[in-house]
């Protein structure tokens, strides 16, 4: 049967629900239309952007009448702004929906008609929550700026006086940034000629600790006054630790070697009562209050005596393994980044942690190798990217047969497709699994489950 609707087609539409992803799901006739920028209960006009067999995708350009969750957006520079989906839904749909989507995905793709899904856990604070902000430099005519990306544009970039996503300290941070390459008559780099010299600009808080790190990307040679650079920097006392990065490939990347201008070359972060190292390109939970609640449901899933040896796979700086250390005989943590690896070890020697031990290597490859030298885990914690357990880590996870996995996912639907495998291949269970809305505004869900066998 031929799709009822045409490309550029302009369309009137009642969305009824959320997609994963964030795309309104609205019908035509039963056709599946997914609607860019439709909320539940809205009618909107929309004009058709593709059209598959199945479904099609459109863009509601005119909302003819909004639905009940609507509200009004804080942002001045929402919704052109891609840093945030939502910020027009009342945030109790916004976590209902991801309730839903995850619910969704444990009953198709692992196959559960009714999974032991508990209640998501909602943000503690719905704004300003993020201790790391990536900012792209742009060419204004009166000069370099710095913004995000433009919703559904990777190649524009909208300038951003403030972010309701960062902190006070990292919007002052920014627009500090920005006054000194306009005072210093710098451009910014530009895509398409590969001319220009400002690229990037990173900040990261230790949000309980108050400390920032500034990691600033430009292309190939010292355009600027460093001196310069720092005294504007340390105008803001949460500034500890000031570093450069040079790119000179034509691909937008910020994980850089980094050359240290100023100040400590990391800060510190603290979660659960453990101190945690934090440096340019070691991954940390970009929310710190609700990293506090995933780490602690972690552990409550873990169900840990004291005689257990811990595998914290996948383990970035150390924050879980080092959190459940206290309750464990032994955690033996892995993680691909060297960086990340070299931040855990410093964390375990800060917090006078000496049952741990942290290896560099990539999960899938090293896992055979970790338990000759570990022995069988009583508890493996997962906590991959959204890919889920990739490559060889499922079948190596699957062979160790351990009898508790906990599984903290970023992406339900890899979380529910390993699910299902490591159900069907290897005997194991799904027991729990809880939500949480670590980013609110955006189509993002965490989830941590338990599974045992
Ligand atoms: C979602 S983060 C979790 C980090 C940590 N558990 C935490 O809560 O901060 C995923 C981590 O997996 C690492 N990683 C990605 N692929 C990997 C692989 N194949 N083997 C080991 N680590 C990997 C990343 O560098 C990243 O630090």
């Amino acid at each position: 049967m031929a799709a009822p609707v045409q490309r550029d087609q302009e369309l009137e539409l009642t969305v009824e629900s959320l997609a994963y992803g964030g795309n309104g799901v609205a019908r035509l006739d039963g056709f599946v239309v997914f609607v860019r920028r439709g909320l539940p209960g809205d009618t909107v006009k929309a004009r058709v952007t593709k059209v598959q067999r199945r479904h099609a995708e459109a863009l509601a350009t005119d909302l003819v009448a909004a639905g009940p969750h609507r509200v009004d957006a804080p942002c001045a520079h929402y919704p052109a702004c891609g840093g945030c989906r939502f910020q027009d839904l009342a945030y109790e749909a916004q976590v209902a929906a991801k309730q839903q989507w995850v619910a969704d995905s444990l009953q198709r793709l692992a196959g559960l008609s009714d999974p032991p899904l508990e209640a998501i856990v909602p943000a503690t604070s719905q704004f300003h929550y993020r201790n790391k902000m990536e900012y792209s430099f742009t060419q204004l005519e009166d000069g370099p700026t710095l913004g995000l990306h433009k919703a559904g544009r990777w190649d524009e970039v909208l300038e951003i006086e403030q972010c309701w996503l960062a902190s006070e300290t990292g919007n002052r941070i920014r627009n500090t940034l920005r006054d000194w390459a306009r005072e210093e008559k710098l451009t910014a780099y530009d895509q398409e000629t590969h001319e220009g010299y400002l690229r990037h600009l990173l900040v990261r808080e230790g949000r309980n600790t108050g400390q920032a790190l500034v990691q600033l990307v430009t292309n190939r040679g010292e355009r600027f006054d460093r001196e310069r650079l720092i005294e504007v920097l340390n105008a803001i006392p949460e500034v500890r630790s000031i570093h450069w990065s040079v790119n000179t490939g034509v691909s937008e990347v910020t994980n850089l070697p980094t050359e240290l201008l100023w100040g400590e070359d990391a800060i510190e972060e603290a979660i659960g009562g453990l101190r945690f190292r934090v440096r340019p390109n070691a991954f940390l939970q970009t929310n710190t209050e609700m990293a506090e609640r995933l780490y602690a449901i972690a552990r409550e899933f873990a169900q840990l005596s004291g005689n257990e040896t811990v595998y914290d796979l996948y383990c970035g700086i150390g924050t879980i393994g080092l959190s459940l250390a206290g309750d464990a005989l032994t955690v033996w943590g892995i993680e691909i980044s060297e960086e990340s690896v070299a931040c855990a070890i410093e964390n375990q020697e800060l917090n006078g942690i000496g049952n741990t031990a942290f290896f560099a290597g990539n999960v899938g490859e090293v896992l055979s190798d970790l338990r000759v030298r570990a022995g069988d885990p009583g508890v493996v914690v997962v906590d991959p990217p959204r890919a889920g357990l990739a490559g060889k880590a499922l079948k190596r996870l699957g062979e160790i047969a351990a009898p508790r996995i906990v599984y903290v996912s970023c992406n339900p639907t890899t979380l529910a497709g390993d699910a299902k495998r490591l159900a069907d291949d290897y005997g194991y269970r799904l027991v729990r699994a809880r939500p949480l809305d670590m980013f609110p505004h955006t189509p993002h869900v965490e989830c941590v489950a338990l599974l045992e066998r």
